[in-house]
């Protein structure tokens, strides 16, 4: 794990998307899901109220939020971004919020009774950095310690919209869109202000390389993958609102256009260090046993993974790992 990470996860948790809607996995139909609902409120119905819970990469607290609705107090959220404990603390104020990676954390043996994480501890990096998190949780776990997760699964759902997202943002970067869109800007702003034959030609030109660009999108964007995938809705988005914005430009600063499409290129990048990271998270059947292994090794009754499904006549989404003392 890098610094970059770190900073990654608290460049993404200071995002307008992630803190209004509190949710690390918005667009992958996770927001409200009424099985992960089911899932959480199960395992929570199953501790005594005055378990010790902690949510390992809580994020703003998906899993947390159960447990708190369903009265428990002594609550716990780690995650290695301080943003992310800001979104969650003004969701939850009395929860305890701990900036740490999952890896390591600050507490000492049998803090917790309770110990869950959903979508969020397998994003603590390669094998090594995910094994070491399951020997942390194992650690921190009193002697009638409980262990439930939801995570990613290679092969599954979310990974494999995840690869189409990649492929769609992918296809927007290669049509350079966005930057024959600023060029465009720049030059209609300098012909309007000129009208000398050099400002009129640099604008026809770079209206000729916007509708390439365009052009290239909007074919994608017919295309049977791009059909119902999230980012292809943005795409969408960026395409007709950077026309309007062209049309409209007379009543617009060229300041503001520009920013708009450089918040837009942002917008982008971070769609696809989110993407990239989900697909990376992704844990295959082998790893989920590796896991469970660790927890066995250290005296857990384990359950064999079992894959999650939002619905059950489509792939799963997820693996749900537990084991208990
Ligand atoms: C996909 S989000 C899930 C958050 C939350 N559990 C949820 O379901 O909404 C993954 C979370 O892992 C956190 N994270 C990534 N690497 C981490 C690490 N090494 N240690 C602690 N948290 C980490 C991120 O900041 C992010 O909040």
């Amino acid at each position: 794990m890098t610094a970059s990470h770190e900073q990654d996860w608290d460049n993404y948790w200071q995002g307008r998307a992630a803190q209004s809607s509190g949710e690390a996995l918005i667009g992958v139909g996770i927001e409200d899901n009424a099985r992960l609902s089911a899932f959480w409120i199960q395992i929570f119905q199953a501790m005594p109220k005055t378990a010790r819970i902690a949510d390992f990469a809580c994020g703003a607290g998906s899993a947390l939020k159960h447990a708190h609705g369903a009265g428990f107090s002594d609550l716990t959220g780690i995650d290695i971004a301080a943003d992310a404990i800001n979104v969650l603390k003004k969701a939850i104020p009395s929860v305890k919020g701990c900036v740490s990676s999952v890896t390591s954390t600050p507490f000492i043996d049998d803090t917790f009774d309770g110990l869950v994480s959903q979508f969020g501890f397998e994003y603590a990096g390669g094998e090594k950095d995910v094994l070491a998190t399951a020997r942390e949780m194992a650690r921190l776990m009193s002697p009638s310690g409980v262990f439930a997760a939801i995570a990613h699964m290679k092969g599954g759902a979310i990974e494999k919209e995840s690869l189409v997202s990649l492929n769609n943002i992918q296809q927007v970067i290669d049509s350079n869109f966005i930057s024959c869109a600023q060029d465009m800007f720049r030059a209609a702003y300098a012909a309007d202000e000129s009208l000398s034959p050099q400002t009129q030609e640099a604008s026809l030109k770079s209206l000729i390389a916007m509708g390439q660009a365009e052009g290239k999108i909007v074919l994608w964007l017919r295309s049977a993958e791009a059909k119902g995938n999230e980012f292809a809705r943005f795409a969408h988005y960026l395409v007709t609102s950077t026309r309007e914005m062209f049309e409209r430009r007379k009543m617009l600063p060229l300041k503001e256009c520009l920013q708009w499409l450089e918040d837009m290129e942002g917008e982008t990048m971070a769609y696809q260090g989110r993407m990239k990271s989900m697909v990376e998270a992704a844990l295959s059947k082998e790893m989920t046993q590796k896991i469970m292994t660790v927890f066995a090794d250290s005296g857990f009754e384990t359950s064999e993974p079992e894959p999650f499904y939002f619905d059950p006549s489509e792939l799963p989404v997820a693996w749900t790992l537990r084991a208990k003392r």
